[in-house]
């Protein structure tokens, strides 16, 4: 299986869907990223509706990092409609000509050869999957891809797109604030097909919502934060970490001292009584 940094940096909220980071700014990023040993980047063609992945690739070019030191995934497949792509609907395209076509693109926009990992962004009704995992194998066999993966696929798709060809990667959204992928057999599966995990959104609703659920979280936590000498978003991290799935965050804060607490955050062991603690406090009700 491909290796990836313990955090991973996401990078949709680094240009126009988010901060709106210039080429100097991001290339400061990717060098602290770096420094950190945050070497892995999370894209998708759509990010920045098609236009965050030229900008990292520019920034890139900019920074101090060597691309031989770094990891690069991208997801391919939702068509959104957008300045870049007047579509009349928003959909998901996995023909081979799509993928290729997207493949192409990323790794033009990335200033690169290949990449690490290519996800399909969502499940598509539609999709072909022994057309699909056939196109993915020719990508690894041109050496545009390394590997690839899916993201959002619930366990019956796991298992149907097995039956062609295992993905290597599952990204999913799971926090403490969003437990379903403990509940509804998706690290179940995961754990059972040997396919690695990725989890997007990892602080959950947090730090977005100040309802219930925060609440409850921000009066289990106070003690903890003293207990483990750290804040609460490194909390919500290890909290992640601890499930025997070897879950890899994948970190959306474009903030240089919040990448350094999440790769703090992987020094910290939760105990078990915490860990329930918290999901507890999550769920307002008790374990079984
Ligand atoms: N596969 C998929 O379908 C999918 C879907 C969504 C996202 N993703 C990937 O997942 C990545 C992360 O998603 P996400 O942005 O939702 O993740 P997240 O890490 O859970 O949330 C990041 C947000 O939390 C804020 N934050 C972090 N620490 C904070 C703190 N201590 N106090 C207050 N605010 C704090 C950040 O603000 P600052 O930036 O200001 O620090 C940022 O707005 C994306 O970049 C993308 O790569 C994938």
């Amino acid at each position: 299986m491909q290796e990836f940094s313990p955090i991973i940096a996401g990078t949709m909220t680094w240009g126009q869907w988010g901060k709106n980071l210039d080429t100097k700014a991001m290339a400061s990023r990717i060098d602290a990223c770096v420094a950190l040993g945050i070497t892995t980047f999370d894209h998708a063609d759509i990010y920045g509706g098609y236009t965050t992945e030229a900008e990292f690739g520019d920034a890139f070019t900019a920074s101090g990092a060597k691309r031989e030191s770094v990891q690069f995934i991208s997801k391919c497949g939702i068509q959104y409609p957008c300045d870049a792509r007047p579509l009349a609907v928003k959909h998901y395209d996995y023909s081979p000509k799509h993928l290729k076509n997207s493949v192409a693109q990323s790794l033009k926009n990335l200033h690169t050869d290949y990449l690490d990992l290519l996800l399909l962004h969502r499940p598509s009704p539609l999709m072909d999957y022994a057309l699909v995992v056939e196109t993915l194998e020719d990508l690894v066999q041109e050496g545009s891809i390394l590997a690839w993966g899916v993201s959002n696929f619930t366990p019956s798709q796991l298992q149907l797109l097995k039956a062609y060809q295992k993905p290597q990667w599952n990204q999913i959204e799971c926090s403490v604030t969003h437990t379903s992928p403990l509940l509804d057999g998706t690290l179940d599966t995961h754990q059972q097909l040997q396919i690695g995990t990725m989890a997007w959104s990892p602080l959950g609703s947090y730090f977005k919502n100040s309802d219930e659920i925060t609440q409850r979280l921000t009066a289990c936590m106070t003690p903890l934060l003293e207990k483990y000498h750290c804040d609460a978003s490194q909390l919500l991290l290890a909290w992640l970490r601890k499930h025997p799935a070897g879950i890899l965050p994948v970190v959306g804060t474009t903030t240089p001292e919040r990448l350094k607490d999440a790769m703090a955050a992987t020094k910290i062991d939760l105990s078990l009584e915490d860990w329930f603690t918290l999901t507890e406090a999550s769920w307002g009700h008790r374990f079984p």
